[in-house]
């Protein structure tokens, strides 16, 4: 069947789909420099599954390193989730973001084709609607204008990975348009491990809830939602790894250029977030109301019914295990993989 190359696989995201490609019988390879991931993943991820994965510490970038994998393993597809992601570091350094994950995107796909290796899936997000034309948000709604250099990788890199799938039917392209994924996986042995002072939501309230940090803040009461706050589709990092799985499924039907959103089709609030971890976890979790961050947007919520129909993919966990796995995994590494 050949082997499946997970670049970023050490990466939040691409841990927990080699734990769930390892659980369904794939032959894992990984690829990740490192540069936002720790080498003791891997141990982790062999404990739940009983298997250690192939790992390279390679860049994407790197032409000789994907060339000397691609010639050492038979490799049939790639999952590609390496790549830079803060959003407020992209503004500061647009130049190191469209070198990464633009350039590097070019170099593993060169790489690729050399080897006749044509089968990809890609990690796109949510981000790449912009400021939705409408919610729920089906894959039909037109591409927006993004706020920041990382938005505009994502879809950059969307249009350059269509429209090699154009030129070349070989090609099988499965774009998968993320919504917010948090938890973590059930063992609380393997979950997001931000650098610093998190910019995201449900890890900023895990490491309020551990005590190192003071309180939440909101950004932003005074949006059109039901109580003022923003509202989003969080969906458990397990689900989403899933929906690699059944993708990695569909790829071997020579789908051509595929495009999915990865939701729940359910849309929270910030206080519905800290009012849901609360009451999973038991522990308070104090918030004030701050200014509205630039960039954010009221809602964004997706119609994820093409994945159910085409991938048979629906998410299966709601928002308490999300809480739960969460928080599970920063009480139990409250420094992530650092002693
Ligand atoms: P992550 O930072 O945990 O994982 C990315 C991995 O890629 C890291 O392990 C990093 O070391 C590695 N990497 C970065 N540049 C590399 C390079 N040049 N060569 C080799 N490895 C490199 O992030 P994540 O949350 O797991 O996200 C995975 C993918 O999904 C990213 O492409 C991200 O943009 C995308 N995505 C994430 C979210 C989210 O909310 N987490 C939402 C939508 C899309
Ligand atoms: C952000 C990125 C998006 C990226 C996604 C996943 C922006 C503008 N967008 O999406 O490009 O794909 O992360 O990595 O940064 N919030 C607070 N207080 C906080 C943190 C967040 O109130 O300390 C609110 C936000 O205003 C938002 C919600 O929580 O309403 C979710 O925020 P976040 O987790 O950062 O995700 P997004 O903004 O949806």
């Amino acid at each position: 069947m050949g082997k499946i190359l997970v670049t970023g696989g050490a990466g939040f995201i691409g841990s927990h789909t080699v734990v769930e490609l390892q659980n369904a019988g794939r032959e894992v390879v990984i690829l990740d420099n490192l540069s936002n991931a720790n080498e003791k993943v891997l141990g982790r991820i062999e404990a739940i599954t009983g298997k250690a994965p192939v790992f390279y510490k390679a860049d994407i970038r790197d032409r000789e390193a994907l060339e000397e994998i691609f010639t050492k393993e038979d490799i049939n597809a790639v999952i590609h989730f390496a790549g830079l992601k803060a959003v407020g570091e992209s503004v500061a350094k647009p130049w190191e973001y469209y070198e990464n994950n633009i350039g590097g995107t070019l170099t593993l796909v060169d790489v690729m084709r050399k080897h006749g290796c044509k089968n990809i899936i890609f990690s796109s997000s949510a981000t790449v609607y912009g400021n939705p034309a409408f919610v729920p948000i089906t894959e039909e709604c037109p591409k927006g204008q993004c706020t920041n250099p990382y938005g505009w990788t994502k879809s950059m890199l969307e249009q350059i990975l269509s429209d090699i799938q154009k030129a070349d039917n070989e090609w099988n392209v499965i774009l998968l348009r993320y919504f917010n994924p948090i938890g973590a996986h059930k063992s609380g042995t393997i979950g997001e491990n931000p650098n610093g002072i998190p910019n995201n939501l449900m890890p900023y309230i895990t490491q309020v809830a551990v005590g190192k940090l003071k309180e939440l803040g909101v950004f932003g009461n005074d949006y059109d939602t039901h109580d003022g706050t923003g509202v989003r589709d969080y969906i458990h990092v397990v689900d989403l790894a899933i929906g690699h799985v059944k993708a990695l499924d569909k790829i071997s039907d020579n789908p051509g250029l595929k495009i999915y959103n990865l939701g729940t089709g359910q849309g929270y609030s910030v206080l519905d977030i800290v009012k849901n971890f609360e009451e999973a976890n038991g522990v308070k979790i104090p918030y004030s109301i701050k200014e509205r961050r630039p960039g954010d947007i009221a809602e964004c919520y997706a119609d994820a019914s093409l994945a159910k129909k085409e991938l048979g993919w629906t998410a299966q966990y709601g928002i308490r295990e999300m809480c739960e796995d969460s928080w599970r995994w920063q009480k139990n590494n409250p420094n992530g993989y650092d002693d």
